[in-house]
């Protein structure tokens, strides 16, 4: 990798507690020149150096995906580059194969279960190879990333809220609350997560005021073990279902400390490889969605200008 560059939107969205699309598609209007500009002039190329162009597609936010494909469409046909959209979920997981230095790496082989744990999505994808993938579970509600948000709103922790309940749990009890566990028992791979933010909600009801420190940090401590729990058991029971044996944890939630260790617990008894990109490539950023592109145009997986954004995307 050359070089990339992210525009964070996180300082616009907190006050209100949660991304505003208009907010975001306005945004991404005024950063999107500058940041291809900057990521061609850290890499020390011109856009005359460039043989393709990968677009995220979907799913999400339809203004802010239409920006995108406005501009890579405008790109392409000024510059007569083949185009490719991606799947913003699937290209989380190619964030596996980043490398910063020459002749480091080598990624997972395939197959490989891909746990994609983002704001947006819970999903685990099983790929076959680069761009061939199957879904084989995803939430039936909320994603684990809103959950982890809309606990810390509620534990009035602001704002995205997952890294300071992270930042609490490491000082709490993990067994001082038994928060529910669902979906468990039946061997599914599904998830739900919305059970534990009503839950929460009525520890936090039980208290005589507001939770003080040490409450705190027992209840972000109990929560996380309980989302901890779920994501670490269904990855590995997708691992057996499929015989796979690399393992690839990725989006913002995989920066989680006690995810991290506790996947890397589970993939050291069971034999797996695991895969967990840098927090900087866990988050959403341009380079993974560059990662998957390069197979999709290697594979002639080319797209039209008719290209249109899927803010849902079939099976996800
Ligand atoms: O992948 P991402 O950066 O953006 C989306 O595509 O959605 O994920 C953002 C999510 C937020 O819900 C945030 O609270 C969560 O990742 N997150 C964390 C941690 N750091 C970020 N959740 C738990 N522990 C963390 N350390
Ligand atoms: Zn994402």
């Amino acid at each position: 990798m050359l070089s990339s560059v992210v525009a964070s939107q996180e300082s616009i969205h907190a006050k209100y507690g949660g991304v505003v699309p208009e907010l975001a598609s306005r945004r991404h209007i005024e950063a999107i020149v500058p940041v291809v500009e900057e990521a061609l002039a850290k890499a020390g190329k011109t856009l005359g150096d460039i043989g393709g162009i990968s677009v995220t597609q979907g799913p999400g936010l339809v203004g802010s995906l239409l920006i995108g494909l406005s501009f890579a469409k405008s790109l392409s046909l000024a510059r007569g580059l083949p185009l490719t959209g991606v799947n913003h979920i699937e290209a989380h997981a190619h964030a596996a194969f980043l490398t910063e230095r020459e002749g480091e790496g080598g990624g997972p082989g395939f197959p490989f279960v891909a746990l994609i744990v983002s704001g947006g999505h819970t999903t685990l994808l099983l790929f076959e190879d680069a761009t061939t993938y199957r879904v084989l579970g995803q939430t039936l509600d909320d994603s684990a990333g809103e959950a982890f948000d809309k606990v810390a709103k509620l534990l009035g922790l602001g704002y995205p809220g997952g890294a300071a309940i992270d930042r609490l749990a490491r000082e709490g009890d993990r067994r001082a609350i038994d928060f529910p566990r669902p979906l468990m028992a039946r061997g599914s791979l599904d998830f739900s997560f919305s059970g534990l933010k009503t839950s929460m909600l009525t520890h936090v009801r039980k208290l005589d005021g507001p939770p003080t420190e040490a409450h705190l940090k027992d209840l972000s401590a109990s929560f996380q073990e309980a989302v901890v729990d779920a994501l670490v058991t269904k990855a590995l029971w997708a691992l057996r279902a499929t015989g796979a044996k690399d393992l690839v944890a990725a989006g913002g939630v995989a920066s989680n400390s006690r995810f991290r260790a506790r996947l890397a617990e589970m993939a050291e008894e069971e034999g797996i490889e695991l895969f967990i990109p840098p927090p900087r490539y866990c988050t959403d950023n341009a380079a993974m969605v560059a990662s998957l592109g390069f197979h999709q145009l290697r594979k002639g997986m080319l797209a039209g200008l008719d290209m249109n954004a899927k803010p849902t995307w079939e099976g996800f």
